[in-house]
């Protein structure tokens, strides 16, 4: 059995609920790209709202880290991890959290006691030493010099603010060297394994820490490394989670593993993120804004290395690695059977647009790069030649030349402004490259928005949204399920509004005068300081966005509500249809 089911089997036998991992983008968390973590998903849950499943859960997640996505490439770095956790929603605590850890570790892993090695939180100004976690490692047999007080990352907490606590941290030595009799932290022999938080603060804006209504535990447990632990191997890419693929890209390259690791680490890693990221219900598309520029990176980052193992790119090499990741993950992940051909379609896709340029981006880069690379030049190979920034910086990097990453932000930034307010004055075109359906659906959104505050209430705000040829999706905050009524009062009211043939008009503003004049805004962090502002009809509607949007409402056709359901806790969702 591998240690997913060994895992979820075992915290079943404990009384757990297995709940399902959630998507790699967070459905309702616009605070983050992607779930960085397990408990990303339960944040809501943490902080005291109660589970459908109940207080005792485990799962594996899917989770994305991409700040050092240009670290991949040693042993042990990856884009794409599994995350498996325990929770206890003001259940369990410390006792039994830990005494679960042990008896996983050395009973069903058979790690042998004197391999591991702990860490509890010492105690700050705030919080106290955590002595009974202390003792309780100690009364299971973990001997005192293993057991290693401490404050450095010993405090748990997803970013800056939400549920959080202290930890207590074990290890694992990993290396055929003599197991030391003491944990020394800074020796990387000792590697971490596994994690249980004991989280029962939040952390507030203000830094300020006050206690949660609940004491929780969160857990997390890395599958990629534990997993080269249980199988002796010091690379995590030769563990049984990559070996094939490793394998697969040497047949492919009809080269060795040995002297090319970094390339074949990168194709390995990039690409079997990229096929989660596809195959992710947001159906995110690789593009040049947030998780659709990580995954347009990834993939070119992977290509760029490929062609340096001297692949033929337009050969179907990422196919045969998307299908034999996928292969080895549908049991866990239904998305990936559903998504399989959008997957490929992507890939072949991007690939398709990257190859276009990728050669003569590679001469320029040749040609300019005698000298550091300023940042008109970096735009220029993002722009005609569609590098991304960050592989500007790495082929720079292997050349031993520096970039002016603030240089090409500047241009990017300007260039980005320019497209705007031309998309904005010509309705259409610009960066988005929107179709005419979807542009109609784009306005659609405004109304449907501006109708739920209607007839739901003021305080209704969107929370998510999602576009495609075919439909309408919409996420909102309600506490209540939609009767019937509302939904067709909702429903109603933008064919009433579609039916006036409002005027939709667009200005350019301040962003703080935008949002003093009442413009509806989702993530205001994410605008520019000069934002375009569309109006629908004498206020009917106001929101910041890009656009791109129809003239006149008339242009629509007729709209229809096709399912309202739940989308979290506390969240909405209506699709919706235009015919
Ligand atoms: N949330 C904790 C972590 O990611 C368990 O380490």
């Amino acid at each position: 059995m591998n240690l997913k089911d060994l895992y979820i089997n075992f915290f079943v036998s404990k009384g757990h609920k297995q709940i399902p991992s959630a998507p790699v983008v967070p459905e309702n968390d616009p605070s983050v790209l992607f779930n960085t973590a397990g408990m990303q998903p339960l944040i809501p849950y943490l902080m005291g709202q109660k589970h459908p499943y109940g207080t005792r859960l485990c799962d594996y997640q899917k989770c994305i880290r991409t700040n050092d996505l240009d670290s991949v490439g040693d042993t042990f770095h990856h884009t794409f991890f599994e995350m498996l956790g325990n929770w206890s929603l003001g259940d369990y605590f410390k006792d039994e959290a830990i005494s679960w850890s042990f008896e996983f570790l050395t009973k069903v892993l058979n790690i042998p006691i004197e391999r591991l090695a702990v860490t509890v939180f010492a105690g700050n100004d705030i919080i106290p030493f955590d002595e009974f976690s202390y003792n309780k490692w100690l009364s299971l047999g973990i001997s005192e010099n293993k057991i290693l007080k401490t404050t450095e990352d010993n405090f748990w907490i997803a970013g800056e603010t939400g549920p959080c606590g202290p930890d207590s941290e074990m290890f694992y030595w990993r290396s055929n060297d003599p197991v030391p009799n003491y944990f020394d932290g800074n020796d990387d022999r000792w590697v971490e394994i596994w994690n249980d938080v004991f989280m029962q603060y939040e952390k507030k804006a203000d830094k300020t820490v006050v206690e949660l209504p609940n004491k929780n535990v969160d857990t997390g447990m890395g599958v990629e490394r534990v997993t080269a632990i249980l199988e002796g191997v010091n690379d995590n890419y030769l563990s049984s989670i990559f070996k094939d693929v490793i394998d697969l890209i040497s047949d492919i390259s009809k080269l060795p593993y040995e002297g090319n690791e970094k390339p074949f680490r990168i194709i390995a890693d990039h690409i079997r993120t990229a096929v989660f990221i596809l195959a992710d219900q947001s159906l995110i598309k690789p593009s040049n804004t947030d998780q659709g520029y990580i995954l347009r990176r990834l993939i070119r980052r992977a290509i760029r290395h490929a062609k340096k193992l001297g692949i033929d790119i337009l050969s179907n090499w990422d196919k045969q690695i998307a299908q034999l990741i996928i292969s080895k993950y549908k049991k866990y992940y239904q998305e990936l059977i559903d998504n399989e051909e959008i997957v490929y379609k992507e890939l072949e896709n991007e690939k398709n647009k990257f190859n276009r340029t990728l050669e003569k981006g590679l001469k320029e880069f040749v040609r300019v790069s005698n000298k550091d690379i300023d940042g008109e030049t970096a735009f220029h190979l993002f722009d005609t030649y569609g590098f991304p920034i960050e592989l500007t910086v790495e082929l720079a990097e292997e050349k031993g030349l520096k970039v002016d990453i603030e240089g090409y932000n500047k241009k990017f930034k300007e260039h980005q402004e320019l497209s705007r307010s031309s998309s904005a004055g010509k309705f259409k075109g610009g960066l988005s490259g929107n179709s005419e359906i979807e542009t109609k659906y784009h306005t659609a959104t405004h109304l449907l928005n501006a109708a739920l505050k209607v007839v739901v209430g003021k305080d209704v705000h969107q929370r998510g949204s999602n576009i495609t040829d075919e439909r309408m999706r919409f996420d909102f905050n309600c506490d209540h399920k939609l009767s019937d009524d509302e939904k067709k009062q909702v429903e109603d009211l933008v064919n009433k509004w579609i039916e006036e043939g409002l005027d939709v008009t667009v200005e350019e503003m301040k962003k703080e005068d935008a949002l003093a004049s009442g413009a509806e805004c989702m993530f205001i962090e994410k605008y520019p300081d000069i934002v375009t502002v569309y109006t629908i009809g004498d206020n009917v509607s106001k929101e910041l966005c890009g656009g791109p949007h129809v003239k006149n409402t008339k242009e629509i056709g007729h709209f229809h509500i096709v399912k309202e359901e739940a989308s979290s806790a506390g969240i909405r969702r209506i699709k919706a249809v235009i015919d």
